[in-house]
Formats: C-alpha cells, sequence, structure tokens
C-alpha cells in the first residue's frame, strides 16, 4: 500500500520511476491499466490543474471517479479524518485530497493502511507539483542531474516540494531567492541539504536579488498569494516586489526556460513577455500535470 503524502515518502528510485512513466504518459505509450478502480477526489481549496489533472488521469485510465466538493462529507458536522478515511477505504481504491490546512489531515485519512492517499497539496508541500515540474524539465533538457535552476517568489508548498525533487539530482543546483520573511520552512530545508550531501546536488537560500550567478537552466516563478494563504502583513508587496520575474533575468540566462506552476497573474510576479514568451514552458507544464497524475495513480494502485 503506497501512499504519496510527501517526495520524502519516495525512494531516489521511485521519484525517477514516477518521472519515466509521466513521460510514457505524455508520450502517449502507455495502455489503460486501471480498469475496475474507483478514485475519489476531495479538494477543499481550489484548483484548475491539480483536480482536472487526477479526473481526466485516472479516467483516461479506465477508472471511476467520485469527486468530493469542500462542503461534500460529513467532516464539515464534526467525522474524523482517521473515521472517514476508514468508511472510504472500504468502498474505494485510492483518494486525491487536497487539504484545508496540514498535512497531517492526509495522515490521519491514510491511518487506515489499505487504501492510498495522494496529497493534491496541503499547506506545507506540493509534491504532485514537483513531479509535474521534473518531468517538464526532462522531457526539455534529456536529463534533471546537473541542471542549474533559480527559485524566485515564496518558500511555498510548491518550492519545499521543488526543494525536495531537485536535491535528489546529482549536480543539480538549485538557488532560491525568496523574500524575507517568506522563506522555506527550515525543515524542509535540511532535507534537501541531506538530501543533496547524499546526492551531490547543491541547495542554497537567500533573500535578495543581488550577484545572481550566470547561466542557469530554467528560471521558475509561483504567484504571490499560494493558492488558501492570506499574508497579515499588509506591506507584503512591497516586499515581493524586488522578486518580479522579468526578461532582464535572461539576459545573464540566455538560454533559461521560464517554469511557473500557475495560475499566474501577469504583472505581479511574473511578467507578461515572460510567462507568454518563447522561453516558458508554463502550460506545457501545466500538461504534465496530468501525465504525473497518472503515473502517480499508477504507483499507487499498481
Ligand atoms: N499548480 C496547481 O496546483 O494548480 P491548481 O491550484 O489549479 O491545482
Amino acid at each position: 500500500m503506497r501512499n504519496l503524502i510527501s517526495l520524502s515518502d519516495l525512494s531516489d528510485d521511485a521519484l525517477r520511476a514516477l518521472v519515466a512513466d509521466s513521460l510514457d504518459h505524455a508520450a502517449g505509450s502507455r495502455a489503460p491499466s486501471l480498469e475496475g478502480r474507483i478514485v475519489g477526489t476531495y479538494f477543499r481549496k481550489t484548483s484548475t490543474r491539480t483536480r482536472t489533472a487526477f479526473t481526466a488521469g485516472a479516467l483516461r485510465l479506465g477508472a471511476r471517479v467520485i469527486a468530493y466538493g469542500p462542503e461534500d462529507m460529513q467532516l464539515v458536522t464534526g467525522e474524523t479524518s482517521r473515521d472517514t478515511g476508514r468508511v472510504l477505504s472500504g468502498m474505494i481504491d485510492a483518494l486525491v485530497a487536497r487539504t484545508s490546512g496540514s498535512t497531517e489531515e492526509l495522515l490521519d485519512f491514510a491511518h487506515q493502511g489499505r487504501m492510498p492517499v495522494i496529497n493534491a497539496m496541503s499547506a506545507q508541500e506540493h509534491p504532485t507539483q514537483a513531479l509535474a515540474d521534473l518531468t517538464t524539465l526532462h522531457e526539455r533538457f534529456g536529463h534533471i542531474e546537473r541542471l542549474r535552476v533559480l527559485y524566485v517568489g515564496e518558500g511555498n508548498n510548491t518550492a519545499t516540494a521543488f526543494a525536495l525533487a531537485m536535491s535528489r539530482y546529482r549536480g543539480a543546483h538549485v538557488e532560491f531567492r525568496t523574500p524575507p520573511g517568506y522563506g522555506l520552512p527550515a525543515g524542509y530545508l535540511r532535507a534537501a541539504a541531506g538530501n543533496a550531501a547524499r546526492s551531490g546536488a547543491t541547495v542554497v537560500e537567500r533573500h535578495d536579488m543581488d550577484g545572481l550567478p550566470e547561466g542557469f537552466d530554467a528560471v521558475y516563478t509561483t504567484r504571490w498569494q499560494t493558492t488558501g494563504t492570506s499574508k497579515p502583513d499588509p506591506g507584503w508587496r512591497s516586499v515581493f516586489a524586488p522578486f518580479q520575474v522579468t526578461g532582464a533575468l535572461w539576459e545573464t540566462s540566455p538560454k533559461a526556460v521560464f517554469l511557473h506552476d500557475l495560475p499566474a497573474h501577469r504583472g505581479e510576479e511574473v511578467t507578461a513577455d515572460v510567462l507568454d514568451g518563447s522561453a516558458s514552458l508554463a502550460f506545457r507544464q501545466a500538461e504534465h500535470k496530468m501525465h504525473s497524475a497518472m503515473a502517480v495513480l499508477r504507483w499507487c494502485l499498481g
């Protein structure tokens, strides 16, 4: 029984196998293999890509889907997450869930031990986003080892998953430039540093945009207002303003591709010319959300 609640649930081999399987799905070279299976999707927060990726991916693999909205289950009247997971595990084969907060809720759903639970984004981590990101990079470069990626923006759940994923690849370098006060949680940085020490990758974080190295292979940003969160500091926009991704970054990294997990706000975290320009892989990255969702469903249900 395999859950995917954190990237840390995956061995290095499993991570590589999932990326390879995602690429196979992107190439259309996988036959439907989940006929007769039933996948539940439970999204407590808004989602366009992840929800559609898992729903369309499950249907394409031959599974059937039950979709629960944020108010649909008795969780809202006080039933516990553990009881909910236990009940669902007797009726469906996997649960894909975007929680209203902590990863703890997903662990409670998974407590029953027989129905896989897949994290479709929690406050701490967005592991299936990282799989789509790696698939996009691998498709473009043919490898992930030795890639140098500049990540500009909040150290949010996309950033934590990306750090845990990239740090598994030999020679990879990820440079996080996060606004002061909005960095990666220390525990995730430590975990990524631990991976990097083992693999030969490097992960660094700074809270300014000064002295950027040259020659990145990819520049990645995320929206300033991470889904389902708000910023209590009324002055947060001025803290984020220097971290906008503009075409100027390509003066020193002319061959870099641009990544964005979407949804985007043109004119905030990225200018329109970059998001819509020739270096942008953001919309291909969104397509890979479905290919990686298919790989995850097969891995959990296979
Ligand atoms: N990138 C991402 O998770 O998009 P959604 O919030 O639309 O699922």
